[in-house]
């Protein structure tokens, strides 16, 4: 199937289980190296098919073309050519070619585990900050070395205890420099977030707080003081992370608050008022993609409108008009003004 979606907003319509969400999948994919709803590869190779390949062309508003072929095999797992070389580590694809999505399983942002919400703070901040993304791949690394030390530790093998003050800098640096990023990203994300979300709901006044497992730390807190509060404690907890064979305290254990009116969204919200919230995450993020890097990231927003009244489709139809490339899919056509409705059975049709 080839896609050719044009300027500005497309909706792709048609009926359940058509191939819209796989659309954005596969572009997904191109963009950030892996899907969006399906983490895993072989979930998204067609039943009884041994391999699946993509080939995608993205021109930067500076008018620079990045082309992407993704292939995925079981055996060779995958692979992808970037202008024509080989992209090894993938990460270094990431932010290349910026990209926000909306799906509906993403509501666990808001009302789910503490992790993904750290997983929509790294995702955000790694597109446009590549050492961000160095300090998350070393850490995951080094934390999973101190814990393997700290389990060692726990059965009483006889390993060298002394070992454990060197891990605990190499970690510290890491996490208070992941920390300090983050605390930075979310001050400016806030007031983004803050302007589109009184754009879709006028009377509510909504509040993003980072909770550190360090306790109360400020915006202005400095890395090295950061760095001094990891190493103390981890020195207090070192007992009882050895008891637990855990690392307790650090960004992989961080979560953040969203509040509306202050009172926590997660406990109280009704499903519009979360979707309404998650919605307005994304196009926070996009507008600090477009601040940050001075380029209009691709919107791919998967059955954005279900669960929401007229009123408020009408005003994130409004935001949209500002934004650049944008693909929505809906199980309806939407005839608008500033809007080209794209049939998914069409464009399947037309592959064959
Ligand atoms: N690995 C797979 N191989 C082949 N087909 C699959 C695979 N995974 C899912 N499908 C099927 O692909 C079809 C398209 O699914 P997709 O989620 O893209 O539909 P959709 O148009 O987004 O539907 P909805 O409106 O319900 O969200 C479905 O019939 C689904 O069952
Ligand atoms: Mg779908």
């Amino acid at each position: 199937m080839t896609f050719k979606p044009v300027d500005g907003i497309n909706l792709v319509y048609g009926r359940n289980g058509s191939g819209k969400t796989s659309l954005l999948e596969g572009i997904h994919y191109c963009a950030l190296t892996r899907g969006f709803v399906s983490a895993n590869d072989s979930e998204c190779l067609s039943f009884l098919k041994d391999f699946f390949l993509l080939e995608s062309s993205f021109l930067s508003d500076t008018e620079s073309l990045i082309t992407v072929k993704l292939t995925y095999t079981k055996e060779k797992e995958k692979q992808i050519i970037v202008n024509n070389s080989e992209i090894k580590p993938f990460s270094r694809h990431i932010g290349s070619i910026p990209c926000i999505t909306f799906s509906p399983p993403e509501i666990v942002i808001v009302n789910g585990a503490p992790g993904e919400r750290r997983r929509f703070i790294d995702t955000a901040i790694s597109q446009t900050n590549r050492r961000y993304l160095d300090d998350l791949l070393a850490y995951r690394r080094v934390l999973n070395q101190r814990n393997a030390l700290l389990l060692q530790l726990h059965d009483n093998q006889t390993v060298h205890k002394e070992m454990l003050p060197l891990w605990n800098e190499t970690l510290a640096r890491l996490a208070a420099s992941i920390v300090k990023t983050r605390v930075q990203f979310i001050t400016s994300f806030f007031e983004r977030f803050k302007e589109i979300y009184g754009q879709l709901s006028v009377d509510e006044d909504p509040l993003i707080i980072y909770r550190s497992s360090l306790g109360k730390i400020c915006t202005h807190t400095s890395v090295e003081d950061l760095y001094s509060l990891f190493i103390r404690k981890y020195e207090e907890s070192e007992r009882i992370e050895i008891f637990r064979a855990q690392t307790l305290a650090g960004p992989h254990r961080d979560d953040l608050i969203f509040f509306l009116n202050d009172k926590e969204i997660k406990k109280f919200a009704s499903q519009g008022q979360l979707r309404t919230f998650l919605i307005a995450l994304k196009l926070a993020q996009y507008r600090f993609f477009y601040d940050t890097l001075g380029e209009k990231p691709l919107c791919l927003l998967d059955d954005i409108f279900s669960e929401l009244d007229s009123s408020r489709i009408a005003d994130i139809f409004a935001i949209l008009e500002t934004c650049g490339q944008t693909i929505i899919t809906s199980t309806e056509i939407k005839n608008k003004s500033n809007v080209t409705p794209i049939c998914i059975e069409f464009l399947k049709q037309s592959a064959e």
